[in-house]
C-alpha cells in the first residue's frame, strides 16, 4: 500500500479483525477481549494480509497502544505472587529469554514438568553463553532459588553436568537449586530403551531426543519407578533398580541386562547420591511455605500445550503436561494460588519431530522464514518445520490455559516480509468449519 507499515503492527491488527475470541487475553497492551464470540463470524479462508483501508487504521490503533505501552516504563509491575510463563505452540517460543529477564522479581523459580529436553540458551550480564536443560532458567539470577518439582524426571549424571557448567563459570548452585524427593529418577537404561522403542516403530517415529523421559514417566505411571528420595536408602536401592532392568530386559530384545551391569550402576548412585544430598528437599513443603511468606514463585513450563501429553496433538506429543494443570501437580501449589498465567507465543510457527501441522510451509516461503528466524534445534541444528500463525491452535492453547496475558515472540522475523498470513480457520474436506483444535490427527490432517 505503499504506507510503512511495520510486520508486527499490521499482524496485531490482523489478529484483532480476525475475530477470535481469546477469553480475555491481552497481548501487551493489544487486548483480544472484547472481540465477537462465535466462530459464525470467522472469515472461512486464511485471512490475506491486504493492506487494506481497515487494517491500516488498526495499524495506526496499534502503533499507538505500543507507544503508550513503551512510555508506561515497565509492563512486568502488578503480576501476582504465583506466576507461570508457558510454551502457547510447538515449542521453540522463546519461554526462556522471558523467564530470565522475570527472574529478578521472584524469589523462586520453578520447573513442573519435563527433563533435560528443554535445552534453551541464555546469556548473563557479561555477555557469557549458557545452555539449560534441567536447571530453570533463574539460576543466572543470584537472589533466586530454583526448585526442580516432583513432575520432573532427573537424570543425574546430566544434572551434575549441567551444575559443573555453571560453577566453572562462576553461577554457584549450592543452596540455591533444590530437586523434589518426589521427583523420578531418569537412568542411563530409559534412553537405551528410547531408542530401542523408536527403532520398533520405525516409519512411525514420533520424533522424541531419545532422552529416555517417556521411558521414566512409563516407569513412573508402572509404579516401579524409582524417586529422589529412594536415594536415602542405598541398602534397598539395589533391589529396586533390579526389578526396573529385568522388566526392561524381558520387553526389549535388543536390550542386554547382566548382574555386572546392576552392580556398576549401583556403585555409581552410592556416589551420585552422597552429591545429590544437599540439593535435596520436600520442595512440596518448600513452596508451601514459601507461599504463606509471601515470597514470590515464578514457575517456567516446559515444551507447549501443543505437545501436552493430553492436549497436544497426540501422539506426536511429549510425555508430561506441558499444559497449565502440570504446574499444580508437578509441585504442589494449588489451583486457587495460582495467579498470572503468561503464554508465548510466536509471530508464526515452528515445529520439530513429525505431526500434522496445517499452517506449514513447504516452499521457499517456508525457506525464507527459517532462514530469517534462524530456525534450527539448539542442540541437533536440526532445520525445524516453519508456517504461518495458526490461531485456531493458538485459542484452543488460550483457552485451555485461561492466559492472563500472551507475549509475542519474534514479530521482528516477519518484517521483511511483504505478504504474512495467519490461519483464522480450518475447513473440513465436507466444507464445514471445525468448531475447535480437533483430538483426530486424520481430521486435522485434511484441514484446509
Ligand atoms: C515479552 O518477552 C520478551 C522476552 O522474550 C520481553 O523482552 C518483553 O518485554 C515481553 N513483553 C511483554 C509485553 O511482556
Ligand atoms: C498428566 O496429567 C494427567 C491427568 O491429570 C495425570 O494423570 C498424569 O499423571 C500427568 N502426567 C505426568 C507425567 O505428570
Amino acid at each position: 500500500a505503499g504506507g510503512v507499515v511495520r510486520a508486527e503492527l499490521l499482524l496485531m491488527a490482523l489478529i484483532i479483525q480476525s475475530s477470535l475470541s481469546f477469553g480475555g487475553v491481552n497481548a501487551g497492551a493489544v487486548k483480544f477481549s472484547g472481540t465477537k464470540e462465535g466462530l459464525g463470524n470467522l472469515q472461512t479462508q486464511t485471512a490475506k494480509c491486504k493492506c487494506s483501508a481497515k487494517v491500516m487504521e488498526q495499524a495506526v490503533v496499534a502503533e499507538k497502544a505500543v507507544k503508550i505501552q513503551i512510555a508506561e516504563d515497565d509492563s512486568f509491575t502488578g503480576l501476582s505472587q504465583v506466576c507461570a510463563v508457558l510454551g502457547t505452540q510447538w515449542g521453540d517460543e522463546g519461554k526462556g529469554k522471558l523467564v530470565d529477564i522475570l527472574a529478578e522479581r521472584f524469589d523462586i523459580v520453578a520447573r513442573c514438568q519435563g527433563g533435560a529436553n528443554a535445552g534453551h540458551t541464555i546469556y548473563n550480564s557479561e555477555g557469557k553463553r549458557f545452555a539449560l536443560h534441567l536447571v530453570p532458567s533463574g539460576i543466572l539470577n543470584e537472589k533466586a532459588l530454583c526448585v526442580v518439582g516432583n513432575g520432573a524426571v532427573v537424570h543425574l549424571p546430566g544434572l551434575f553436568k549441567e551444575i559443573d557448567g555453571l560453577e566453572s563459570n562462576g553461577v554457584s548452585c549450592k543452596g540455591r537449586l533444590l530437586v523434589s524427593d518426589r521427583a523420578h529418577l531418569l537412568f542411563d537404561f530409559h534412553q537405551t530403551i528410547d531408542g530401542l522403542r523408536e527403532a520398533e516403530l520405525a516409519g512411525s517415529l514420533i520424533g522424541t531426543t531419545k532422552r529416555g523421559i517417556g521411558p521414566c514417566y512409563a516407569t513412573k505411571v508402572t509404579r516401579n519407578g524409582i524417586r529422589v528420595s529412594d536415594l536415602m536408602h542405598m541398602d534397598t536401592f539395589p533391589e529396586k533398580l533390579d526389578i526396573l532392568l529385568h522388566d526392561a530386559a524381558s520387553r526389549f530384545k535388543g536390550f542386554e541386562y547382566s548382574k555386572r551391569m546392576l552392580e556398576t550402576e549401583v556403585e555409581n548412585y552410592k556416589r551420585y547420591s552422597e552429591r545429590l544430598e544437599p540439593y535435596i528437599a520436600d520442595t512440596v513443603h518448600v513452596m508451601h511455605e514459601a507461599f504463606l511468606n509471601q515470597k514470590r514463585i515464578l514457575v517456567e513450563g516446559g515444551q507447549a500445550t501443543m505437545l501436552d501429553i493430553d492436549f497436544g496433538t497426540y501422539p506426536f506429543v511429549t510425555s508430561s503436561n506441558a499444559s497449565a494443570g502440570g504446574i499444580c501437580t508437578g509441585l504442589g501449589i494449588a489451583p486457587r494460588h495460582l495467579g498470572d498465567v503468561i503464554g508465548v507465543a510466536k509471530a508464526y510457527t515452528t515445529r520439530v519431530g513429525s505431526g500434522p501441522y496445517p499452517t506449514e510451509l513447504s516452499d521457499a516461503m517456508g525457506e525464507k522464514l527459517r532462514a530469517a528466524g534462524h530456525e534450527y534445534g539448539t542442540t541437533t541444528g536440526r532445520p525445524r518445520r516453519c508456517g504461518w500463525l495458526d490461531l485456531v491452535a493458538l485459542q484452543y492453547s488460550c483457552r485451555v490455559n485461561g492466559f492472563s496475558s500472551l507475549n509475542l515472540t519474534k514479530l521482528d522475523v516477519l518484517s521483511g516480509f511483504s505478504q504474512i498470513r495467519l490461519g483464522v480457520a480450518y475447513k473440513g474436506p465436507d466444507g464445514n468449519i471445525l468448531l475447535s483444535f480437533p483430538a483426530d490427527l486424520e481430521r486435522l490432517e485434511k484441514v484446509e
